[in-house]
């Protein structure tokens, strides 16, 4: 199928268009707003869509009348279409499972016992810096395909499991060959505050050092990362190493955003000053810290697949994040360790069932507000005339039926700018 054609959707059941007038992330009652179109028809040419409605209407337009033969028709036949998921949170850059750690914590130990044992991130860090750039990228664009089928077509993708200046390279390099080859948009973060490497053991400010004066210039000259993250938390990066971390970022002209309270509560104060794309887990928060982040356009990006992989009983508390006008979003944060699933309707699933959100809370906060999460949202995350064409088909007739059905995946096709893949497009 040539890429980029004219490209026809009709007879679509239901289309969660998602447009809105309103402007900046959503929150409160617009999370739940999906404006659906029924019976409805998009048209998209030259990796854009240019025309959105009813069924009646598309096939009135005066250049689709003059150019029929020029578009390629994809017959929905009454299924769901809804913009591309925005997965705002993924680890791809890694070579092996973490299967002993798997066990581990099936016998009783927790994340935290298992990496001060070697396991957790540090045992993935030989992988990486043994593998050869080719076999990384090879690595990252068998994930962007496979989450292609499960309907993501934009993708934010961190570095972090090198944690040396070559190897941290070596994986943003890595992102860069295996976007290249990929329809689908990447957005590619440098998380070189994953954790502190062993060779820094007890020097983790030598380690920051390092990171700020000689890793990340580099990283920002050959443009190889739109965004610099940090997890801070017990075990990883103190609040004031990720405040260093944030302003070097700032002075290299680099975005922000930081994996937070995921083991432990952080204040988000100082943080919030630097002005991050999104703080993501969120797990332990303090309760005064909702207002100043309700007022801010940071996302707080719920992950709750970690929390499903980890077997924690506790999810964070989304409702109140909700009531408090925090804008939220959903991620999958696929990685080796904590949460190896690149579905987001997995993700979705969780956080109907555990974190009470709705079907249409958790649609918004995978698209759009997963867009604002990477700052995007101007192209990305709704079905609207001058957007990007990333659309994906469920083959489902009723939107809530995306989360309801969990562990099969029912994503029948993807449109990524333009360019269709999966059984509807052949
Ligand atoms: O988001 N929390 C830090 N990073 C990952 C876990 C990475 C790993 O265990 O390999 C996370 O859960
Ligand atoms: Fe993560």
């Amino acid at each position: 199928m040539p890429s980029r054609s004219g490209l026809l959707l009709v007879d679509i059941g239901q289309l969660l268009t998602l447009r809105s007038a309103a402007s900046g992330p959503r929150r409160r009652s617009s999370l739940s707003d999906l404006a659906i179109l029924e019976d409805a028809a998009v048209l998209c040419l030259g990796g854009k869509i240019v025309s959105v409605g009813t069924a009646r209407d598309a096939l009135r337009d005066p250049w689709l009348k003059k150019n029929r033969r020029k578009v390629i028709d994809i017959d929905c036949r009454g299924r769901v279409v809804l913009p591309g998921f925005v997965d705002s949170h993924t680890h791809p850059v890694f070579t092996n499972p973490r299967l002993v750690d798997f066990e581990k914590r099936i016998s009783g130990a927790d994340y935290e016992e298992i990496a001060e044992a070697g396991g957790g991130i540090r045992s993935s860090i030989e992988g990486v810096r043994k593998a050869n750039k080719s076999a990384l990228a090879q690595r990252v664009g068998t994930v962007l395909a496979d989450l292609a089928r499960h309907g993501t077509t934009t993708v934010e993708a961190k570095s972090g499991y090198g944690l040396s200046f070559e190897s941290e390279l070596k994986s943003l390099q890595a992102i860069r060959t295996a976007a290249r080859e990929w329809p689908g948009t990447v957005v590619p973060t440098f998380l070189g505050a994953h954790v502190v490497p062993p060779e820094y053991r007890g020097r983790a400010q030598e380690y920051v050092d390092v990171l700020v004066n000689k890793m990340m210039p580099p990283v920002a000259k050959r443009k190889l990362a739109q965004f610099v993250d940090v997890f801070c938390d017990r075990g990883a990066f103190t609040a004031e190493e990720t405040a260093q971390i944030f302003a070097a970022a700032e002075a290299n002209g680099l975005a922000v955003r930081a994996h937070v309270g995921q083991l432990s509560e952080t204040r988000l104060g100082p943080l919030l000053r630097y002005h991050p794309a999104s703080l993501d887990h969120m797990d332990h928060v303090n309760d005064d810290d909702l207002p100043a982040l309700a007022q801010s356009d940071t996302v707080a990006t719920f992950v709750p697949g970690a929390n499903y992989f980890l077997g924690l009983a506790r999810y964070p508390n989304a409702r109140q994040f909700i009531d408090s006008g925090v804008a939220i979003a959903l991620a999958t944060d696929y990685n080796p360790g904590s949460s190896p699933t690149l579905s987001l309707p997995m993700a979705m699933s969780l956080a109907c069932t555990h974190m009470k959100m709705s079907p249409a809370e958790a649609i918004v906060a995978a698209t759009i507000n997963g867009a604002w999460a990477l700052r995007l949202a101007e192209r990305k995350g709704s079905v609207e005339a001058g957007k990007d064409a990333d659309l994906s088909v469920f083959d489902v007739s009723d939107y809530r039926e995306i989360p309801y059905w969990f562990g099969t995946n029912h994503c029948e096709m993807t449109v990524m700018n333009g360019v269709p893949s999966g059984p509807l497009s052949s």
